[in-house]
């Protein structure tokens, strides 16, 4: 693991913005894979100052996203398809029809689950993944465990991730039970990782991938296996 120590958010933004667009450059046509939360809004405004700038151009990328509440409608403002809309779709030229977030309406998960991971194999698999971490070492909603999924699934969320989540709905109780998340397996087939890690709150989180551990206590750690993967985390996260 690559680990870049940035003095600010800001400045993680701004540096997560740049990769992401040398990727776009060096491959017009690259499949993204992309994530929801606080943590990447900078790296996404910042990407759409340089595609207003001219410098990326988004009409041959295919975008993926890690995970969506379940059941979610997406129209709804609390939905990830609604946030990636207003965080960055809407402000770039990518293909609407290009983007993929995982449909929380779905009547049959199960299908909807197995049919993202082909869909992701048919488009040549994630050139690029952009990831988040909980306060848990969580990654998408792969969830402290005993075991981790390997494909995309259907999962509870934790009581701590519902909490973690409540600042966005007006009561703990409004926060969807489960989302249909990528695996493990489907995250670590990305050909290049790169983890945001933001704010005193995820020192912890941090530490436990600086450490020598795998851990599905800390699903985070599972990244130490993969051959390219860059930690961009800002210096509160990293002395906290
Ligand atoms: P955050 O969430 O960026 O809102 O802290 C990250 C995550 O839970 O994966």
């Amino acid at each position: 693991m690559n680990i870049l120590i940035c003095d600010s958010y800001g400045h993680l933004s701004e540096k997560a913005a740049e990769m992401i667009a040398r990727q776009v450059n060096t491959k017009p046509d690259c499949v993204l894979g992309l994530a929801t939360g606080s943590t990447p809004i900078g790296t996404y405004a910042a990407l759409t100052k340089l595609y207003e700038a001219g410098k990326v151009d988004f009409s041959r990328v295919t975008s993926y996203n890690l995970d969506e509440y379940y059941p979610m409608s997406p129209e709804n403002p609390q939905s990830y398809r609604y946030f990636m809309e207003e965080q960055l779709f809407r402000h770039i030229n990518i293909r609407p029809e290009a983007t993929h977030v995982p449909d929380g309406a779905t009547d049959n998960p199960s299908a909807t689950c197995a049919d993202y991971d082909r869909q992701i194999e048919a488009a040549g698999g994630i050139d690029l993944q952009l990831l988040g971490i909980g306060q848990n070492g969580h990654i998408g909603f792969n969830e402290p465990g005993a075991t981790l999924h390997a494909s995309t699934h259907l999962t509870p969320l934790t009581e701590d991730t519902i909490a973690a989540n409540a600042r966005f709905f007006s009561s703990p109780e409004e926060v969807p039970t489960h989302a249909i998340s990528m695996g493990m397996g489907s995250i670590l087939r990305a050909r290049s990782i790169l983890l945001l890690i933001s704010g005193k709150n995820k020192h912890a989180a941090l530490s436990q991938l600086l450490s020598d551990k795998v851990d599905p206590l800390c699903p985070a750690t599972f990244l130490k296996l993969h051959p390219c993967v860059t930690v961009l985390c800002d210096r509160e996260a990293y002395d906290g």
